[in-house]
């Protein structure tokens, strides 16, 4: 498994999403070559699938302060201060950066910004674009200010005049450290057709981790299928440590497709319920009454633990959204892409009640970083879902992860130049960390079946013991042949049983990790944050 070709550049960038293309474009100016790797195209990450918006300050009346309250609110007592502060108080900034760059939000009558209310916000201060394609938009207007000429304006024809290198389909295997443990380079496997296949190496002096998150852990997510975890894994494997993995979002309104339906389901926006639809139980009584003062707009987690408490009492796998008094127009014109969705698969919100139930959605946790994005590595950063910086805490507030992204990627853009280290003749271990590997298929299905049954929504000690248990015993082959799937199995594998572990280990229901054995929050007792690093030989 030895590298066959090598290349080079001062920064790579793992990931095309915001964060990932945020970092690029703000570091093309400042260092010589960056390069940008993505495992499938530019805009296959999450990023694109973005419905709701991008959360920031910026209506009238509204101000950091209180998005600040919102965010440590649904963050339910472990987000960091610190972080939460830099999110609100760079947030607009960051967006109108975002606009110059050629993202188009929608906008009212008179030429402002559109701004809606999503769970959990006391504000409407959701930008969204063409209605409920927000993060297409600005996946779209990223992928040409990258292609675009450094300084020409936004709109401007494509030119190759970018500096910045995109590699596509190129997985990244390994991250490979010099001697004072530092990142190195990476090994990469390109995936073509003969050979154009296969792996090499990119020497580097940093690398900022933008990667996505761990959705695909479960069997049935809002994630793409490229959500596999990689960056998580590859950190892990380089000895950075990762916090806070037991902290996995759970989207309350996710279209309910039946028990056999795996892998990426339809979303159904916040955002339609921030625009008057109601949940309700399969007698058509209102959900949401009573229980708790913001009733469908209540933090994403209380909404999640309802759903699924009426689910556990009926015996029925799902309930319902009812967004039938929205009226076709609105719709049309509102929800074009979520209306399309649900057609799809045969249902017409305007007539008929949807089918929802929670699915995962988000890792609040993840790459453990300081308020500049730096990992526990010399010369990694980490950006996006994949970093864990402390702004979501145990519960992210809605439409706040795209802003996370954004933020933390011009942190790390305005301190990594700086902190380049003088890597000369850097002793490389080139070879990558894993030397066996999950097979996919069968004993993927098994992982994924155990992470949802056991360690999904509803935790408890036993459940969790027997998924790390299931977990330890799947069996790895020696990794012989260069297989990408084998290595998104193996990196799935390796997040879910820290994630498991970490599960166990938080005897306490929080934000979005709910116990039914330890069914209270614990302040008195708070066990702090838990951080996760492998152990000598484990992979
Ligand atoms: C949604 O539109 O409901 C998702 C937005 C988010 O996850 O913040």
């Amino acid at each position: 498994r030895d590298p066959g070709w090598t290349e080079w550049a001062d920064v790579i960038v793992v990931g095309s999403g915001i964060a990932g293309l945020t970092a690029a474009l703000r570091l093309r100016d400042q260092v010589e070559r960056v390069a940008v790797v993505t495992k499938d195209v530019l805009q296959a990450g999450s990023t694109q699938w973005a419905q709701g918006g991008i959360a920031a300050a910026l209506g009238e009346g509204d101000t950091p302060e209180q998005h600040e309250v919102d965010t440590l609110v649904a963050g339910a007592g472990a987000c960091d201060l610190e972080a939460v502060r830099v999110l609100v108080g760079e947030g607009a900034e960051a967006v109108r950066e975002l606009i110059e760059w050629g993202a188009d939000f929608d906008k009212d009558p008179d030429g402002n910004l559109s701004l809606t209310r999503e769970g959990g916000h006391h504000r409407d201060r959701i930008a969204h674009a063409d209605g409920d394609a927000t993060g297409a938009e600005i996946q779209r207007a990223l992928i040409e200010a990258v292609r675009r000429a450094p300084d020409a304006p936004a709109g401007e024809e494509r030119s190759d005049a970018s500096p910045i290198m995109v590699f596509e389909h190129a997985m990244v295997v390994d991250l490979l450290t010099a001697d004072d443990g530092g990142v190195a380079g990476l090994t990469i496997h390109v995936m073509g057709e003969g050979d154009a296949d296969g792996v090499g190496m990119v020497r580097t002096r940093a690398v900022v981790l933008a990667s996505g998150g761990l959705g695909q852990v479960f069997s049935q997510t809002t994630n793409p299928a490229v959500a596999t975890a990689d960056g998580m894994a590859i950190a892990l494997r380089a000895g950075a440590t990762l916090r806070d993995l037991e902290f996995v979002q759970f989207h309350p309104t996710v279209m309910y497709l039946g028990e056999d339906s795996r892998g990426q389901q339809p979303l159904i926006s916040e955002a339609v319920r921030g625009e008057g639809a109601f949940l309700v139980d399969w007698d058509g009584a209102r959900l949401m009454e009573g229980v708790h003062e913001m009733r469908d707009l209540a933090p994403r987690d209380i909404v999640s633990k309802a759903i699924m408490k009426r689910m556990l009492e009926t015996g029925h796998p799902n309930m319902w959204l009812d967004a039938r008094h929205l009226g076709r127009a609105f719709w049309e014109k509102r929800f074009p892409n979520i209306l399309a969705s649900c057609k799809q698969h045969g249902v017409d919100p305007a007539v008929d009640l949807i089918p929802v139930a929670p699915a995962c959605h988000y890792a609040s946790g993840g790459v453990r970083t300081d308020l500049w994005g730096r990992s526990s590595v010399p010369g990694l950063y980490a950006t996006g879902e994949v970093a864990c910086s402390g702004v979501h805490g145990a519960n992210r507030l809605a439409s706040n992860s795209l802003l996370e992204g954004l933020v933390f990627s011009r942190r790390i853009a305005e301190v990594l130049p700086g902190e380049l280290r003088q890597l000369e003749d850097p002793e490389t271990d080139t070879t990558t960390h894993v030397d066996r590997v999950l097979v996919p298929g069968t004993a993927l299905k098994q992982l994924q079946e155990t992470m949802t049954t056991k360690v999904g929504v509803l935790r408890n000690a036993t459940g969790v013991a027997e998924a790390v248990d299931e977990l330890e015993k799947l069996g790895r082959t020696p990794a012989t042949t260069i297989d990408p799937e084998a290595w998104e199995a193996t990196n799935l594998l390796t997040v879910s049983l820290a994630l498991a572990r970490s599960a166990l280990l938080r005897e306490e229901t929080r934000g979005s990790h709910w116990r039914e054995d330890f069914g209270q929050r614990d302040d008195a007792g708070f066990a702090g944050h838990f951080d996760v690093r492998l152990l000598d030989g484990e992979t």
